[in-house]
């Protein structure tokens, strides 16, 4: 059982403070997790806790901290870990609001996390092992979904899309995919330095563009596949996160990189042309969260034929996600355990998107730290895909790498991506 619950402000990066809980049972098993921030949130998502004022942007956690130490130790002492979905009612019992604001939804997801964790330990498996234990799951290894360039909220708004970014769904292995995107990632970068276009690295890793549109984003990264050896939509194929909440709102979606300004039809529009151009096979959040009508369209004119997935629309939200699928909106779902707040609830959100016959991609944030839980949860609930940002910073290769190693754990045929490339292969 549960004798201790700490907390400590540890540093993400971004360079924010964050909320690191250790969780200790017992028998001296240890569990360990950091909250990971959000900066293009959906408004229906958990909130974190920040403390406000002046000092460090507003966003110290020192009453994020406060509350595990002084509100969730208690109410967790005594409780087994290894009853996950315990632990988290119990938090959001006492939390009581709709979006977590009471205890932050950075304690929180820290806390339920680092329980996991010691679970896991207590065990003595592996948290990926672990986490299929609890989900009735069979692990394999997602497909990555891997950032060439940034923009949107993430590289001062250079380009309107937020990312462009790759999957090798044709290669053999994990480890092929890595090999194939560094050399895309690394063509990228060379096209970029000999055009001026290069600008350093955006934050989740991804070249920092200065394209004069989203079509030379597009362009670009057809042309980095190609000096990588590739055809593109072949082995490799593109995916974009539009992230249109960002800059659509009330049906109107403005495009600053162009000065133009689209209703929904026109921007419905706008993405056709670009599925009918290019080698794309997947796109997330298409039209801004209070569009339901224009995601509704778009996935009825493309959802034959890409993945559509919702992040900003969905918010890794269980009923959200059957509510979409009553509606037509969306094939596929982001997992981003901070935006539910509680691993019970990412997993009653992937359980939906399964009877859904949604898509899973499980995700990180774009402010994240060393820790490679969500590696674990991938393999662990089977999702689909896994997007963690770039192919560069530390905190984003901690979580390739960590899938690596979890690879050499699992049978050769746990790769998600050997299937063809074609309308199951995102199953
Ligand atoms: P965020 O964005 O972590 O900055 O909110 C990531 C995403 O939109 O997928
Ligand atoms: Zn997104």
């Amino acid at each position: 059982s549960i004798i201790q619950t700490s907390a400590r402000r540890v540093w993400d990066s971004r360079g924010n403070p964050t909320v690191e809980v250790e969780v200790t049972l017992a028998n001296g098993a240890v569990g360990r997790a950091i909250a990971p921030a959000g900066a293009s949130r959906g408004t229906r998502e958990a909130v974190d806790l920040r403390d406000g004022g002046t000092a460090l942007k507003g966003m110290n956690v020192s009453a994020a901290v406060n509350n595990v130490t002084t509100r969730i130790a208690p109410l967790l002492r005594g409780m087994d870990a290894s009853d996950q979905f315990g632990v988290d009612a119990a938090l959001v019992d006492i939390d009581g609001t709709r979006l977590k604001s009471e205890l932050g939804g950075n304690a929180m997801v820290a806390t339920s996390l680092a329980v996991l964790h010691a679970a896991a330990a207590a065990n003595s498996v592996p948290l990926w092992a672990y986490i299929a234990q609890i989900s009735g799951r069979t692990p394999s290894l997602p497909l990555p979904e891997i950032q060439i360039f940034g923009g949107g909220a993430h590289a001062g708004r250079r380009v309107d899309v937020q990312d462009f970014m790759v999957m090798v769904p044709g290669a053999k292995d994990f480890d092929e995919v890595m090999e194939t995107t560094a050399e895309i990632y690394h063509a990228a970068g060379k096209i970029m330095q000999a055009k001026g276009t290069l600008a350093g690295v955006a934050d989740e890793g991804g070249w920092w563009p200065v394209f004069a549109s989203n079509e030379e984003a597009l362009e670009t990264l057809v042309k980095a596949i190609e000096m990588a050896g590739e055809t593109p939509g072949d082995r490799v194929i593109i995916s974009l996160d539009i992230a249109a909440s960002e800059f659509g709102s009330k049906g109107r979606y403005r495009l600053a990189l162009e000065d133009r300004e689209l209703d929904s039809d026109q921007m419905i529009a706008l993405l056709g042309r670009w599925l009918d151009t290019y080698p794309i096979a997947s796109i997330e959040d298409p039209l801004a969260e209070d569009d339901p009508e224009g995601v509704a369209a778009f996935t009825a004119a493309y959802g034959d034929r890409v993945q559509i997935i919702g992040d900003d629309y969905l918010v890794t939200n269980a009923g959200l996600v059957k509510q979409a699928a009553g509606a037509g909106a969306c094939n596929a779902v982001l997992i981003k355990v901070n935006q539910a707040g509680t691993v019970s609830e990412s997993i009653d959100c992937f359980r939906a998107a399964q009877s859904s016959n949604y898509g899973t991609i499980v995700s990180a944030r774009s402010g994240e730290t060393e820790d490679v839980s969500i590696s674990h949860l991938a393999v662990g609930l089977g999702a689909g895909q896994l997007k963690v940002g770039s192919f560069t910073r530390g905190e984003r290769m901690a979580k390739w790498n960590e899938c690596l190693r979890i690879a050499d754990a699992l049978p050769a045929n746990a790769f998600v991506a050997g299937a063809p490339l074609a309308r199951t292969w995102w199953a």
